[in-house]
Parts: C-alpha cells; sequence; structure tokens
C-alpha cells in the first residue's frame, strides 16, 4: 500500500468514525422509540459515513468541485432511497409486532391464543412459545377447575353421607330409649356397623389431610410384598365371596420392597376392594407382584368391563366416584365409597416416590403401582 492510500484510509476513517460515534448517540437517545427510527438511523449513517469520507478525501482524490459536487449528489440520492427503503423493511417488522401484541392482548382477555404465521423468524419463534403457554394455561386452569369441582362435591358427599347413618343411628336410640325395639340386639349390631363406616369414612379424611399438607410419615422397612398381598387376600376374601368374586395372587418368591407396611398394605387393600367392588360375580380379581429392575411392581387386575377412556385420569382425583349421581347406595362391607380410596392410594405411594397408574385391559382394567425396591 503506498503512502496516500494509507493516507486516505485514515482520513476516511476517522471522519466516518466520527459520522458513526454521532449516529451511536443519536441511537441512545431514540432507542425507546420505534424501530423504524432505529433502522432509518442505521441506513443514515451508512451513506453518511460515505458523504463524510468522500468530503474527507476531496483534496486527496484530486476532485474538481464539479466532481465532487456529483458525487455528494449521488450519496444524498443513495440516501434517500436507503432511508425509504429502511421504513419499508421496518414496517413489516412493525406490523408483525403489533399483530403479536394484539393477539397477546387477545389472549389476555380471552384466554384464546392463535399463533401468526407472518413476520420475522424470532416473532413467529416468539408467538409460537406464547402459543405454548397458552396451551398449558389452559391445561392448567382445566385441571384446577376440575379439581375445585371435586374439593366442592367432597364436601358435600360427605356431609350427605355422614348425614344418613347419622339420621338412621338417631332413630334407632330413641327407639331403644322409648322401648319400642322389638330386636335390641339387632339395633346395636346395626348401630356398631353403622358406627364403624363412619370411622373409616373419618380416618380416610383425616388420611387424606394429611397427605395432602405433605405431613404424612412414612417409616420405611423392608418388607416382603408376598406378606402383604398375602394379608389382603385373607383380609378381602369374606367380601369377595360374598360377592362371588374369585380373588387370586402370584408374588414372585423374595420380592421385597423399601416401604411402610401400613401404608403398603392400605395401598393394595383399597385396590383389591374397588376391583372386588366393580367386578361381577364370576369375575376374577388378581393380584400379581414382580420385580422389574430396581422396582417393584404390583398389578391388580379386575373384570370391571372397562373404564371410560376419558374418565381414566379422574379416577384418582379426590371425590371422583366415576358419575355425577350420587346415589346413596351406601356399601356396608366395602368401605366408605366417597371417592377417596383411589386419592389415598396416589398420596401414598407418591410419599414412597413410586408411581401408579390405570390401564383398560379387557374384560376390565389394570391398577399398577411401582416401587423403588
Ligand atoms: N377397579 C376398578 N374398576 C373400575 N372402576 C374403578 C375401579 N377402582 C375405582 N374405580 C372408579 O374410580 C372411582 C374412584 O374410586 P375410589 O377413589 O376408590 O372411590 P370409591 O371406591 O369410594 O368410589 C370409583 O367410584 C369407580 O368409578
Ligand atoms: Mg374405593
Amino acid at each position: 500500500m503506498t503512502r496516500d492510500q494509507v493516507d486516505i484510509v485514515l482520513i476516511a476513517a476517522g471522519w466516518t468514525a466520527a459520522v458513526g460515534a454521532a449516529g451511536l448517540v443519536v441511537s441512545r437517545v431514540i432507542a425507546a422509540r420505534s424501530l423504524r427510527w432505529l433502522v432509518a438511523l442505521v441506513a443514515l449513517v451508512a451513506v453518511g459515513g460515505v458523504i463524510a469520507g468522500v468530503i474527507g478525501t476531496a483534496d486527496a482524490m484530486f476532485l474538481s468541485s464539479h466532481d465532487r459536487g456529483v458525487v455528494l449528489l449521488v450519496c444524498l440520492v443513495a440516501g434517500l432511497v436507503a432511508v425509504f427503503f429502511s421504513f419499508v423493511v421496518s414496517s413489516s417488522v412493525v406490523r408483525g409486532s403489533d399483530a403479536l401484541r394484539e393477539n397477546a392482548r387477545r389472549f389476555g382477555e380471552t384466554g384464546e391464543y392463535a399463533a401468526s404465521t407472518t413476520g420475522p423468524a424470532e416473532l413467529q419463534a416468539l408467538s409460537a412459545e406464547l402459543a405454548r403457554t397458552a396451551e398449558k394455561l389452559r391445561d392448567s386452569r382445566e385441571r384446577e377447575e376440575m379439581l375445585e369441582t371435586s374439593r366442592r362435591e367432597l364436601v358435600a358427599w360427605v356431609s350427605h353421607d355422614l348425614r344418613s347413618p347419622l339420621a338412621g343411628l338417631r332413630a334407632m336410640t330413641e327407639a331403644l330409649e322409648d322401648g319400642m325395639a322389638e330386636d335390641p340386639t339387632r339395633y346395636h349390631r346395626q348401630m356398631r356397623s353403622e358406627v364403624d363406616r363412619m370411622v373409616r369414612m373419618v380416618d380416610d379424611l383425616f388420611e387424606l389431610s394429611r397427605i395432602h399438607a405433605g405431613v404424612l410419615q412414612v417409616s420405611l422397612q423392608n418388607v416382603d410384598l408376598g406378606d402383604i398381598v398375602s394379608e389382603a387376600i385373607a383380609g378381602a376374601d369374606p367380601v369377595a365371596r360374598a360377592a362371588g368374586v374369585r380373588l387370586g395372587g402370584m408374588v414372585e418368591p423374595g420380592a421385597m420392597v423399601n416401604a411402610d407396611p401400613a401404608g403398603l398394605s392400605r395401598v393394595v387393600a383399597n385396590l383389591v376392594t374397588n376391583a372386588i367392588r366393580h367386578t361381577p360375580t364370576d369375575g376374577v380379581v388378581s393380584i400379581t407382584g414382580r420385580v422389574v429392575e430396581n422396582t417393584v411392581e404390583l398389578a391388580v387386575t379386575d373384570a370391571c368391563g372397562g373404564i371410560p377412556d376419558e374418565d381414566l385420569h379422574r379416577v384418582f382425583d379426590v371425590a371422583w366416584r366415576g358419575t355425577s349421581a350420587r346415589t346413596p347406595e351406601v356399601d356396608q362391607q366395602h368401605g366408605t365409597g366417597a371417592g377417596l380410596g383411589l386419592a389415598i392410594v396416589k398420596g401414598i405411594v407418591e410419599a414412597h416416590h413410586g408411581m401408579v397408574q390405570v390401564v383398560n385391559e379387557s374384560p376390565g382394567c389394570r391398577f399398577l403401582v411401582r416401587l423403588p425396591a
């Protein structure tokens, strides 16, 4: 590079740098303005830099004042075109962001979000992200509403379920008091069973509130799943016989699990009770246990005829009972029927860091519990 060229580069750099610095100051001032102004500023700085460079190096180029005038005029026209062009380009960006803002506003009002598919990639990505967030929000809102409804129903149902046995008890005690009872022993037996049922229901509610408060204590021990299942089968056998349901089970020998024995027994008992209740006469309920890698898997299979697909994810909800019709058909032996059993199962299993799920499997459904071994 010749000496002249070096001079020219240095002079041009100085002049254009001055324009660039001025542009930087202006960009700070208008930083909060519309994108249009910033894009126009970029065009202006580019052309302004050229003009400043031409003026600064005019002598070195031996330009006549006429030639210099021509060059500057050309630059001026180029500048105008550049600014116009920048407005056109930034307009489309601004339109895109306006549309995005409008969509976001509507989302705030109606909860519906329509992702826009025009505009620059960044805005489209932002829009798609908003659409996903809107989806998640809608899901969690629906879930929240459903839980709120079941909580309200729970209170209504539990009061209903407590009121009828209480009314029965009052009638029976009054009859006994007045000496009107023909068969006092029968009355006493019936009162006892009503009281037992209410105690069970209150126990379930208490257990559930402890689960929800997160204060459920699990004292882990190494327990044999086979023992737990045998006890559960022995306990449920009379009920199964009465219902004409065949109850059986098979646990892999030596399937040990680190669990709270009382909690685990409760889980199995609740699942088996449900399975028997929903299985028709002559149906089969089977309990199986096995070790899969480092988890223990317990499955309770029944012949309930399947749970409707749209209900599958609700069975573990508090107070959910399959139908919204609250039939006061009360099951004396099988438990409270307040829709708490599976919520308790889920709570206990999760306190063990395990998981529980249900799948339909002809002729019924299968509840599957997985616990860390
Ligand atoms: N083994 C099963 N087969 C078919 N449906 C079931 C079974 N277990 C539970 N369900 C359904 O899930 C609901 C909730 O069960 P659960 O929480 O135990 O409450 P409850 O037994 O008091 O009704 C039941 O009312 C029933 O509709
Ligand atoms: Mg139940």
